[in-house]
């Protein structure tokens, strides 16, 4: 049955939303396709840092993010997603097929639509003024939807999580191979991809100050001393599947958090150390479910700067084929 199709300037608009989707080292490994009334998302292959089980899982995952966030962005404009996930079994990095069927926009899909602007990467300490456990809830309820749960790090999972992290930071110092994927994809600074040289660890700054943004193995090494949350983001299952499900769940976490004014950070390079990955699964998931991110969250301290925007690819080079499709 034909739906109609949304005009360009609508999808145009909701793309332009969808690409500010986080990813990890703001690598954007995606790509889209349209064409005969339908999205197509591919993992693009070519951009995916590294070639270890960490870095796909990492790049599947942010495509699940820009998925979600396409997702919102849509049906805040009147279309609501019909999508088929890995629709093509010889083709993995075929990840999505999207349908669109004309949708009335709620007050939850504006909310959220309205936050993925809003929302950044916020790598600074957070405030110690706490946060309602309904918001907790409420995130937690959000990830469920999505296919993913997230569990609190309190007390001595807390304690086990800090120490993993800090773990993860102390391994950091000696590898190389780590120091030279992040130069490579950091300090760049004009590139609208990778991290630009303006949100890059500035470790001589004093603490909390504005410009002590890290990246997130020297976050991780100071996380004791944070009042930030620390939540687990999981998935029961650890296949390509129940990764693009932790993307969506990370995004629809992400953005219900900025909705109520809270600060986010996605890390997940302590998960790509297997050993550490395993202590997180057994210390802080009690061995049930597989550890997709950990997330920091907060409130920025008071009188905390604006985040300058970290930049992204031109449309036109992740959406291909652009068919403007009359309606
Ligand atoms: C799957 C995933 C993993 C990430 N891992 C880390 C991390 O380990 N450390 C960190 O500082 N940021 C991490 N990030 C945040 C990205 O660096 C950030 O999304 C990207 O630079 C774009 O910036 P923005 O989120 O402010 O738009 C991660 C994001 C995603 C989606």
């Amino acid at each position: 049955m034909n739906y109609g199709w949304p005009d360009d300037h609508t999808l145009r608009a909701a793309f332009a939303l969808a690409v500010r989707a986080p990813s990890v080292g703001n690598v954007q490994p995606w790509r889209f396709r349209i064409s005969d009334h339908r999205v197509h998302l591919s993992l693009d292959s070519m951009r995916v840092p590294s070639a270890t089980e960490s870095g796909q899982r990492d790049a599947v995952v942010s495509c699940g993010a820009v998925l979600h966030h396409l997702r919102i962005a849509l049906a805040a404009s009147g279309w609501s997603a019909v999508v088929r996930r890995l629709p093509n079994a010889a083709d993995p990095n075929y990840l999505a097929s999207i349908d669109l069927v004309p949708h009335r926009p709620t007050m939850f899909d504006s909310a959220l639509s309205a936050a993925i602007p809003r929302r950044q990467t916020d790598r600074r300490h957070f405030s110690s003024a706490p946060i309602p456990p309904g918001y907790l809830g409420l995130v937690n309820e959000r990830a469920v939807a999505q296919g993913a749960s997230i569990r609190q790090a309190v007390d001595g999972a807390r304690t086990r999580l800090v120490a993993v992290l800090q773990d993860s930071a102390a391994r950091a110092v000696g590898d190389p191979s780590y120091r030279l994927e992040l130069a490579d994809w950091s300090g760049r600074p004009t590139t609208l991809d990778g991290l630009p040289a303006r949100k890059i660890p500035q470790r001589s700054a004093p603490e909390g100050s504005p410009t002590t943004i890290t990246a997130g193995r020297s976050v991780a090494s100071r996380v004791d001393a944070d009042f930030a949350e620390l939540l687990v983001l999981s998935t029961s299952a650890d296949d390509r599947l129940a990764q693009l499900c932790a993307g969506e769940a990370l995004s629809a976490v992400l953005l219900t958090a900025t909705n109520v004014g809270l600060a986010t950070c996605a890390l997940t390079e302590p998960l790509a150390v297997p050993e550490l990955r395993r202590r997180i699964r057994v210390g802080v998931l009690d061995g049930r479910g597989y550890p997709q991110a950990v997330l920091r969250i907060g409130w920025a301290q008071a009188g905390a700067v604006a985040l300058p925007c970290t930049p992204r690819r031109a449309l036109d080079d992740v959406l291909e084929r652009y068919e403007a499709t009359a309606c």
